[in-house]
């Protein structure tokens, strides 16, 4: 069997999504986002949030929804902490940079940023010939497929507040973070902890898409001139509301999540009982197994996957991605390879 473990957007969009685009296909709607389909989503997703007062706005990618918020949030000298492995910092050709904000750096355990190391950015930085740390950056899932713990928002949350800092989550994984099994943080939690964020639409069964939530009133004003200056204010918009709708119909975007999570601790399990260790622990869809580089070499004819780094002159970390689409199969053949 050939299996892509590469990332979770190898397949299209689930059924559901497909046919509700189908079955809406003839019917007229406003443009930019005005329409029946994207507003019905946001009151789903409201609700689901507790928040009744929050703005949605639908982008059509990340690395869109994170450059659209550092740019519409922050002052021109006002800057980003993010860890080491932040998607912003490693994995978006410094688009966050392209608008005119710096990144400050620091290591993080497992993917996480730390209370300690946002102090640590506050403190170091005093006087008008540095940045301005104002906005931190955490993902949940992390780039390593960790997740973040309710205690662990609410001590990143509690050190924001303090130093008066915006506290922003791109949830690219945010359902797989969610139902993680170590997880004990709801939509509602994140949405009373973080100042916006995003949901991801496009990693977890849609076609394209995600959420971005502003939850802090000062933040919303003019968001949507940011977008369209952008080229984010997508004249069909209705294509992602539709798909958010479906989404947030009978928790079909938890149930999506879920299952790449199963699908994903399968194989986790499956590898710690051959006796192989992991990167960071596996906590969501995404896993980081230490293969011995021959291993790596056999795997490769029958499946795809990142080979994420060199871990010694032996051995080397491999991403493995499932998705909401992934069969057992695919992790049952993986296994008996291995
Ligand atoms: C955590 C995270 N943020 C942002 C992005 C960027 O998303 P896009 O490729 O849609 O711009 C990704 C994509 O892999 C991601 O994993």
């Amino acid at each position: 069997m050939h299996y892509n473990f590469r990332n979770d957007y190898s397949e299209g969009a689930h059924p559901n999504i497909i046919k509700a685009l189908g079955n809406s296909n003839t019917e007229q709607a406003d443009g930019y986002g005005e329409d029946k389909f994207s507003f019905e989503a946001a009151d789903k997703i409201k609700a689901e949030l507790g928040c009744n007062n929050a703005d949605i706005h639908f982008v059509s990618g990340g690395t869109q929804a994170n450059l659209l918020c550092v740019s519409s949030f922050l002052k021109p000298y006002e800057s980003v902490i993010s860890a080491q492995t932040a998607h912003i910092e490693v994995h978006e050709a410094g688009a966050i940079e392209f608008t005119g904000h710096k990144i400050n750096t620091y290591p993080g355990i497992n993917g996480k940023l730390c209370p300690e190391q946002i102090q640590e950015a506050v403190n170091f930085h005093y006087d008008e010939h540095m940045v301005v740390p104002k906005l931190v950056f955490i993902s949940n899932t992390t780039e390593l497929g960790t997740v973040y713990r309710k205690k662990d928002l609410e001590a990143i949350s509690e050190v924001c507040k303090k130093y008066n800092l915006l506290l922003y989550i791109d949830g690219a994984r945010l359902g797989q973070a969610i139902k993680s099994s170590v997880a004990d943080a709801s939509l509602a939690d994140i949405a009373k902890l973080a100042d916006a964020f995003y949901i991801g639409g496009t990693k977890n069964g849609a076609l394209i898409g995600e959420a971005v939530i502003i939850i802090n009133p000062e933040l919303k004003p003019y968001f949507r001139y940011n977008m369209k200056q952008k080229g984010a204010l997508l004249a069909k918009g209705r294509i992602i509301g539709i798909q958010f709708d479906e989404l947030f119909k009978n928790g079909l975007y938890y149930e999506l999540a879920s299952h790449a999570n199963n699908m994903a601790m399968n194989l986790a399990n499956g590898i710690d009982a051959a006796g192989y260790k992991f990167l960071a622990p596996p906590e969501s869809n995404q896993i980081f197994p230490v293969f011995p580089n021959k291993l790596i070499d056999k795997l490769s004819k029958d499946f795809e996957f990142y080979v994420w780094s060199k871990y010694d002159e032996n051995n080397s970390v491999a991403r493995l991605v499932c998705s909401w689409a992934t069969k057992n199969e695919a992790v049952d053949a993986f296994l008996k390879s291995i």
